[in-house]
Protein backbone atom coordinates (compact mmCIF):
# COMPACT_ATOMS: atom_id res chain seq x y z
CA UNK A 1 0.00 0.00 0.00
CA UNK A 2 1.59 3.45 -0.75
CA UNK A 3 1.72 5.99 2.09
CA UNK A 4 1.03 9.94 2.50
CA UNK A 5 3.37 11.56 4.98
CA UNK A 6 2.06 13.76 7.10
CA UNK A 7 3.47 16.66 8.48
CA UNK A 8 5.08 15.46 11.32
CA UNK A 9 6.84 12.74 9.11
CA UNK A 10 4.47 9.99 10.35
CA UNK A 11 3.78 8.03 6.74
CA UNK A 12 0.13 6.94 6.37
CA UNK A 13 -1.44 4.51 3.89
CA UNK A 14 -3.61 6.35 1.30
CA UNK A 15 -6.65 4.35 1.51
CA UNK A 16 -8.37 3.45 4.60
CA UNK A 17 -10.79 1.01 5.45
CA UNK A 18 -13.69 3.00 7.28
CA UNK A 19 -15.99 1.61 9.98
CA UNK A 20 -18.84 3.89 10.46
CA UNK A 21 -22.17 1.69 10.66
CA UNK A 22 -19.72 -1.99 10.91
CA UNK A 23 -21.67 -3.68 13.72
CA UNK A 24 -19.51 -4.49 17.06
CA UNK A 25 -20.00 -8.25 16.73
CA UNK A 26 -19.14 -11.16 15.06
CA UNK A 27 -19.97 -9.93 11.77
CA UNK A 28 -18.09 -6.43 12.28
CA UNK A 29 -15.30 -8.55 13.39
CA UNK A 30 -15.23 -10.86 10.42
CA UNK A 31 -15.34 -7.67 7.83
CA UNK A 32 -12.93 -6.05 9.39
CA UNK A 33 -11.13 -9.52 9.14
CA UNK A 34 -11.25 -10.10 6.03
CA UNK A 35 -10.67 -6.61 5.07
CA UNK A 36 -7.32 -6.96 7.00
CA UNK A 37 -6.15 -10.69 5.75
CA UNK A 38 -8.20 -11.25 2.24
CA UNK A 39 -7.65 -7.65 0.64
CA UNK A 40 -4.89 -5.95 2.43
CA UNK A 41 -5.78 -3.41 4.59
CA UNK A 42 -3.83 -1.82 7.18
CA UNK A 43 -5.20 1.36 7.83
CA UNK A 44 -8.20 0.98 9.64
CA UNK A 45 -10.92 4.36 11.14
CA UNK A 46 -13.09 3.98 14.27
CA UNK A 47 -14.50 6.46 16.38
CA UNK A 48 -15.76 6.38 19.98
CA UNK A 49 -18.91 7.31 18.53
CA UNK A 50 -19.34 4.28 16.39
CA UNK A 51 -19.43 2.01 19.45
CA UNK A 52 -17.24 -1.05 17.32
CA UNK A 53 -13.72 -0.12 18.41
CA UNK A 54 -13.90 -3.59 20.40
CA UNK A 55 -14.34 -5.18 17.56
CA UNK A 56 -11.63 -3.18 15.33
CA UNK A 57 -9.19 -4.44 18.15
CA UNK A 58 -10.14 -7.71 18.21
CA UNK A 59 -9.80 -8.29 14.20
CA UNK A 60 -6.25 -7.00 14.74
CA UNK A 61 -5.66 -9.48 17.46
CA UNK A 62 -7.17 -12.18 15.43
CA UNK A 63 -5.24 -11.23 11.85
CA UNK A 64 -2.17 -12.39 13.72
CA UNK A 65 -0.46 -9.74 12.17
CA UNK A 66 1.56 -7.28 14.82
CA UNK A 67 0.51 -3.87 15.91
CA UNK A 68 3.37 -2.11 14.63
CA UNK A 69 1.84 -3.17 10.63
CA UNK A 70 -1.00 -1.16 11.16
CA UNK A 71 -2.22 2.43 11.07
CA UNK A 72 -5.30 2.65 13.69
CA UNK A 73 -7.11 5.82 13.57
CA UNK A 74 -10.32 6.61 16.21
CA UNK A 75 -12.39 9.97 17.50
CA UNK A 76 -13.26 11.53 20.12
CA UNK A 77 -17.04 12.37 20.69
CA UNK A 78 -18.28 15.41 20.95
CA UNK A 79 -19.61 14.72 24.59
CA UNK A 80 -16.27 14.41 25.56
CA UNK A 81 -15.12 17.32 24.51
CA UNK A 82 -12.49 19.77 26.95
CA UNK A 83 -8.95 18.75 28.32
CA UNK A 84 -9.83 16.14 31.37
CA UNK A 85 -13.19 14.85 29.39
CA UNK A 86 -10.78 13.88 26.21
CA UNK A 87 -8.18 12.44 28.60
CA UNK A 88 -10.39 10.23 30.04
CA UNK A 89 -12.21 9.33 26.50
CA UNK A 90 -8.64 8.93 24.89
CA UNK A 91 -8.20 6.11 27.70
CA UNK A 92 -11.32 4.46 27.28
CA UNK A 93 -10.85 4.29 23.37
CA UNK A 94 -7.60 2.47 24.08
CA UNK A 95 -9.40 0.11 26.58
CA UNK A 96 -11.83 -0.82 23.97
CA UNK A 97 -8.98 -1.31 21.27
CA UNK A 98 -7.16 -3.12 23.91
CA UNK A 99 -4.12 -0.72 22.68
CA UNK A 100 -1.21 0.88 24.33
CA UNK A 101 -1.18 3.66 21.39
CA UNK A 102 -3.30 5.07 18.41
CA UNK A 103 -1.87 6.12 15.43
CA UNK A 104 -4.41 9.12 14.77
CA UNK A 105 -6.55 10.43 16.94
CA UNK A 106 -9.01 12.67 15.95
CA UNK A 107 -11.50 15.62 17.08
CA UNK A 108 -14.60 14.13 15.49
CA UNK A 109 -16.32 17.36 14.86
CA UNK A 110 -15.67 21.59 16.33
CA UNK A 111 -17.81 22.88 18.38
CA UNK A 112 -19.78 25.58 16.93
CA UNK A 113 -20.88 29.28 17.30
CA UNK A 114 -24.61 27.83 17.37
CA UNK A 115 -24.44 25.59 19.56
CA UNK A 116 -21.58 27.37 22.03
CA UNK A 117 -21.93 31.55 20.92
CA UNK A 118 -19.01 33.04 23.48
CA UNK A 119 -17.06 29.78 24.26
CA UNK A 120 -16.64 27.19 20.77
CA UNK A 121 -13.21 28.53 20.17
CA UNK A 122 -11.95 27.87 23.62
CA UNK A 123 -13.41 24.43 23.77
CA UNK A 124 -11.75 23.28 20.62
CA UNK A 125 -8.58 24.60 22.14
CA UNK A 126 -9.38 23.37 25.08
CA UNK A 127 -10.14 19.71 23.32
CA UNK A 128 -6.54 20.42 20.95
CA UNK A 129 -4.52 21.27 24.45
CA UNK A 130 -4.80 17.12 25.52
CA UNK A 131 -4.79 15.99 22.16
CA UNK A 132 -1.35 18.26 22.26
CA UNK A 133 -0.23 15.94 25.42
CA UNK A 134 -1.00 12.83 24.02
CA UNK A 135 1.00 13.60 21.37
CA UNK A 136 3.77 15.18 23.72
CA UNK A 137 3.43 11.65 25.87
CA UNK A 138 4.31 9.66 22.74
CA UNK A 139 0.37 8.19 23.39
CA UNK A 140 -0.80 8.75 19.84
CA UNK A 141 1.68 9.03 16.39
CA UNK A 142 -0.56 12.17 14.76
CA UNK A 143 -3.19 14.27 16.24
CA UNK A 144 -5.90 15.84 13.91
CA UNK A 145 -9.33 16.92 13.13
CA UNK A 146 -12.50 15.53 11.38
CA UNK A 147 -15.49 17.99 9.97
CA UNK A 148 -13.78 21.55 10.47
CA UNK A 149 -14.03 23.86 8.16
CA UNK A 150 -10.87 26.70 7.92
CA UNK A 151 -13.16 29.25 10.09
CA UNK A 152 -13.35 26.50 12.47
CA UNK A 153 -9.39 25.44 11.84
CA UNK A 154 -7.85 29.01 11.85
CA UNK A 155 -8.74 29.58 15.60
CA UNK A 156 -6.84 26.32 16.52
CA UNK A 157 -4.00 27.47 14.37
CA UNK A 158 -3.40 30.41 15.50
CA UNK A 159 -3.04 29.54 19.21
CA UNK A 160 -1.89 25.60 18.83
CA UNK A 161 1.75 24.53 19.54
CA UNK A 162 1.10 21.32 16.91
CA UNK A 163 -0.65 21.63 14.06
CA UNK A 164 -3.56 19.08 13.46
CA UNK A 165 -1.76 16.52 10.70
CA UNK A 166 -5.07 15.67 9.34
CA UNK A 167 -8.54 16.80 8.84
CA UNK A 168 -11.38 14.32 7.78
CA UNK A 169 -14.31 15.37 5.46
CA UNK A 170 -17.10 14.30 4.15
CA UNK A 171 -15.64 14.16 0.11
CA UNK A 172 -17.04 12.82 -3.15
CA UNK A 173 -18.08 13.50 -6.39
CA UNK A 174 -21.27 14.92 -5.68
CA UNK A 175 -19.78 17.57 -2.57
CA UNK A 176 -16.38 18.37 -3.17
CA UNK A 177 -15.50 20.55 -0.38
CA UNK A 178 -12.86 22.91 -2.75
CA UNK A 179 -12.22 25.55 -0.45
CA UNK A 180 -11.21 23.21 2.69
CA UNK A 181 -9.52 21.33 0.60
CA UNK A 182 -7.36 24.07 -0.75
CA UNK A 183 -7.45 25.62 2.94
CA UNK A 184 -5.79 22.74 4.12
CA UNK A 185 -3.36 21.87 1.32
CA UNK A 186 -1.79 25.28 2.22
CA UNK A 187 -1.57 24.85 5.56
CA UNK A 188 -0.06 21.50 5.31
CA UNK A 189 -2.84 19.58 6.51
CA UNK A 190 -3.81 16.09 4.83
CA UNK A 191 -7.52 15.14 4.03
CA UNK A 192 -9.23 12.28 4.56
CA UNK A 193 -12.74 11.77 2.47
CA UNK A 194 -15.43 10.07 4.74
CA UNK A 195 -17.81 8.53 2.62
CA UNK A 196 -16.20 8.91 -0.76
CA UNK A 197 -18.78 7.11 -2.54
CA UNK A 198 -21.47 9.27 -1.42
CA UNK A 199 -22.78 6.73 1.04
CA UNK A 200 -23.09 4.68 -1.82
CA UNK A 201 -25.68 7.32 -4.04
CA UNK A 202 -22.77 8.23 -6.46
CA UNK A 203 -22.34 5.19 -7.42
CA UNK A 204 -25.69 4.89 -9.40
CA UNK A 205 -24.81 8.94 -10.88
CA UNK A 206 -25.05 8.22 -15.04
CA UNK A 207 -22.08 10.04 -15.79
CA UNK A 208 -20.42 7.79 -13.07
CA UNK A 209 -21.63 4.42 -14.37
CA UNK A 210 -21.01 6.19 -17.87
CA UNK A 211 -17.45 6.57 -16.79
CA UNK A 212 -16.88 3.07 -15.21
CA UNK A 213 -18.28 1.38 -17.85
CA UNK A 214 -15.92 2.79 -20.78
CA UNK A 215 -13.09 1.94 -18.33
CA UNK A 216 -14.00 -2.07 -17.46
CA UNK A 217 -14.27 -0.54 -13.87
CA UNK A 218 -16.98 -0.55 -11.48
CA UNK A 219 -18.45 3.39 -10.32
CA UNK A 220 -16.90 2.72 -6.68
CA UNK A 221 -13.34 2.12 -8.14
CA UNK A 222 -14.21 5.60 -9.76
CA UNK A 223 -14.40 7.48 -7.16
CA UNK A 224 -11.73 6.10 -5.39
CA UNK A 225 -9.70 7.26 -8.07
CA UNK A 226 -11.21 10.39 -8.45
CA UNK A 227 -10.43 11.47 -4.32
CA UNK A 228 -6.73 9.76 -5.01
CA UNK A 229 -6.03 11.64 -7.79
CA UNK A 230 -6.95 15.31 -5.80
CA UNK A 231 -4.47 13.90 -3.42
CA UNK A 232 -6.88 13.01 -0.73
CA UNK A 233 -7.51 9.71 1.33
CA UNK A 234 -10.69 7.98 1.12
CA UNK A 235 -12.16 6.12 3.99
CA UNK A 236 -14.40 3.59 2.21
CA UNK A 237 -16.38 1.24 3.92
CA UNK A 238 -17.97 -2.02 3.31
CA UNK A 239 -18.99 -5.34 4.80
CA UNK A 240 -19.16 -7.05 1.61
CA UNK A 241 -16.33 -9.42 0.86
CA UNK A 242 -16.45 -8.27 -3.08
CA UNK A 243 -16.18 -4.99 -2.12
CA UNK A 244 -13.85 -4.70 -0.02
CA UNK A 245 -11.61 -6.09 -2.40
CA UNK A 246 -12.88 -4.12 -5.28
CA UNK A 247 -12.11 -0.86 -3.36
CA UNK A 248 -8.89 -1.65 -2.16
CA UNK A 249 -7.91 -2.07 -6.42
CA UNK A 250 -7.35 0.93 -7.56
CA UNK A 251 -3.68 1.74 -8.25
CA UNK A 252 -3.62 -0.18 -11.87
CA UNK A 253 -5.94 2.40 -13.63
CA UNK A 254 -6.27 5.86 -14.63
CA UNK A 255 -8.71 8.45 -14.94
CA UNK A 256 -8.39 10.90 -17.70
CA UNK A 257 -7.96 14.50 -17.80
CA UNK A 258 -10.67 15.09 -19.37
CA UNK A 259 -13.09 12.32 -17.00
CA UNK A 260 -11.64 14.24 -14.06
CA UNK A 261 -13.10 17.29 -15.60
CA UNK A 262 -16.19 15.90 -16.10
CA UNK A 263 -16.47 14.77 -12.39
CA UNK A 264 -15.30 17.62 -11.43
CA UNK A 265 -18.28 19.38 -12.56
CA UNK A 266 -20.42 16.75 -11.23
CA UNK A 267 -23.05 18.94 -8.45
CA UNK A 268 -25.31 16.98 -6.91
CA UNK A 269 -25.38 13.38 -6.93
CA UNK A 270 -26.28 12.53 -3.42
CA UNK A 271 -24.37 11.94 0.06
CA UNK A 272 -25.03 13.55 3.28
CA UNK A 273 -23.56 16.51 2.72
CA UNK A 274 -23.29 17.79 5.95
CA UNK A 275 -21.91 20.62 6.93
CA UNK A 276 -20.61 20.68 10.65
CA UNK A 277 -22.80 24.50 11.39
CA UNK A 278 -25.33 22.69 10.74
CA UNK A 279 -25.57 19.68 12.73
CA UNK A 280 -27.49 19.27 16.05
CA UNK A 281 -25.12 16.72 17.49
P1 LIG B 1 -21.90 -2.41 2.35
O1 LIG B 1 -21.13 -2.04 3.57
O2 LIG B 1 -23.21 -3.07 2.66
O3 LIG B 1 -21.08 -3.20 1.36
P2 LIG B 1 -19.46 5.49 1.90
O4 LIG B 1 -18.12 4.91 2.27
O5 LIG B 1 -19.41 6.50 0.82
O6 LIG B 1 -20.22 6.01 3.12
O7 LIG B 1 -20.34 4.30 1.33
C1 LIG B 1 -20.64 3.18 2.10
C2 LIG B 1 -21.81 2.48 1.51
O8 LIG B 1 -21.49 2.06 0.18
C3 LIG B 1 -22.19 1.26 2.27
O9 LIG B 1 -23.60 1.17 2.24
C4 LIG B 1 -21.55 0.11 1.49
O10 LIG B 1 -22.35 -1.06 1.59
C5 LIG B 1 -21.59 0.64 0.08
N1 LIG B 1 -20.46 0.20 -0.74
C6 LIG B 1 -19.16 0.13 -0.36
N2 LIG B 1 -18.37 -0.28 -1.38
C7 LIG B 1 -19.20 -0.48 -2.43
C8 LIG B 1 -19.00 -0.91 -3.76
N3 LIG B 1 -17.78 -1.21 -4.21
N4 LIG B 1 -20.08 -1.02 -4.57
C9 LIG B 1 -21.31 -0.70 -4.12
N5 LIG B 1 -21.58 -0.28 -2.88
C10 LIG B 1 -20.53 -0.16 -2.02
Amino acid sequence: MQTYTLNNGVKIPVIGFGTWETPNDTSGVDAILYAITQAGYTHIDTAAAYRNEESVGKAIRESGISRDKFFVTSKLWNTKRGYDNTMRAFDRTLQNLQMDYLDLYLIHWPAIETQFPDTWKQINLDTWRAMEKLYKDGRIRAIGVSNFMPHHLQPLLDACEVVPAVNQIEVHPGYQQVEAVKFCKEKGIQVEAWSPLGRGDALTDQTIMDIAARLGRTPAQVCLRWVLDKGLLPLVKSVTPSRILQNIDVFNFSLSPEDTAVIDALTDCGGMCLHPDKVKF
